[in-house]
């Protein structure tokens, strides 16, 4: 689909993104848009290098997509300057390879921060309040009657969610925990970020845990576990929000799971290979009272062997950031970053979440 073939600069978006807003700003600026109209869901390294071409000044490509060395060395050959991932992950992006063949990398960080953190928080009460599993005895036609023990799950109110990961994300499901089901909290981030510090420390938790108490409740507690480890073995549900890196991937593994408590509940919507899934397959298997809630595997778009079977796993296709706002403005923050770059301002790339 080519749109203002006149344009100046050539831009191409290797799949179809939601809304016009991104469209428009391209067409506007001089640029000729191509959107890849190709069905598959996946384009191979050889797909996108057809697309390039032998002009090309910039790429919006997506997190499906591995832009390494062949892809930059490509853009670069045909004149490329900017490519921008949708996405804020950019785990499939070599930055170093993209630093050598001279082109800048985008991301889409912000729009997305509290629609992710929405799912997980979705995927928290689906869990503990058993909600698939209820829909699906339902639509199976077994409901015959009220019945005490019926899909009995757990309360939030009181128990303690643990963040692993407290970057915008992370902090963003952290309040919504917290402030929505009077949680207690306790957290822990690998590279110290202090985003979910500013919120505990700040205004809102003390006011609110005052709150709280002059209306006769507890009040919630809170507190920056010194280990992971630590957070394991506290927390009822445990939500992971860590950029996906050598020093994070297989961050949850076959120990780390023994270690968290046997009714808890596990919620992933960074990135798969955070969680050894084979591991936590098993681990599913020996635990039922134990329950994860996924958005995310480790070779997407599988799933381990046995996962789909398990009554104690939520798993959903990779939409946390699946909000129309969201996935529009996503759209048009990798829109504005190629086309930031082509006319010569910063393109937004954040690698501190
Ligand atoms: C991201 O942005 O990294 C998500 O995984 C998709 O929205």
């Amino acid at each position: 689909e080519v749109w203002n073939p006149n344009g100046k600069y050539r831009v191409i978006s290797t799949k179809s993104m939601p809304g016009t807003r991104w469209i428009n700003l391209l067409i506007q600026n001089d640029c000729r848009l191509e959107i890849c109209t190709e069905k598959k869901t996946i384009l191979s390294v050889e797909d996108i290098i057809a697309l390039i071409g032998d002009k090309c000044d910039g790429v919006i490509g997506q997190l499906t997509e591995d832009w390494g060395e062949e892809l930059f060395s490509a853009l670069s050959r045909a004149g490329g300057k900017a490519f921008s991932n949708m996405a804020v992950g950019y785990n499939n992006v070599n930055v170093d390879a993209a630093n050598k063949y001279g082109v800048a990398v985008g991301n889409t960080p912000g729009v997305l921060t509290e629609t992710t953190a929405e799912l997980a928080a979705s995927l928290s009460l689906a869990a503990a309040r058993r909600i698939v599993e209820a829909d699906e005895f339902m639509r199976a036609g077994l409901y015959d009657g009220w019945l005490p023990h019926l899909f009995v799950g757990n309360l939030l109110k009181g128990q303690t969610v643990g963040v692993i990961g407290a970057g915008r994300i992370g902090s963003a499901y952290a309040r919504m925990m917290v402030e929505g089901f009077k949680m207690n909290l306790i957290y822990f981030d690998l590279y110290q970020s202090t985003r979910l510090e500013k919120f505990v420390t700040g205004m809102f938790l003390p006011t609110y845990g005052a709150f709280l108490k002059a209306n006769g409740e507890t009040p919630v507690t809170w507190k920056r576990a010194s280990s992971m480890d630590e957070v394991l073995q506290e927390a009822d549900i445990i939500s992971l929000h860590p950029v996906l890196d050598k020093t994070t991937y297989h961050l949850v593994n076959k120990e780390r799971l023994a270690k968290m408590k046997k009714e808890a509940i596990l919620i992933n919507c960074s990135r798969g290979p955070v969680i050894d899934e084979a591991a936590l397959v098993e681990h599913l298997k020996e635990n039922p009272l134990f329950r994860v809630g996924l958005d995310v595997f480790e070779d997407e778009p599988y799933m381990k062997p046995g996962l789909a079977e398990l009554k104690n796993a939520i798993v959903v296709p990779h939409i946390a950031s699946a909000s129309k706002w969201t996935r529009e403005g996503m759209a048009t923050l990798a829109a504005l970053n190629v086309l930031g770059k082509i006319k010569g301002y910063p393109v937004w790339f954040d690698p501190n979440r």
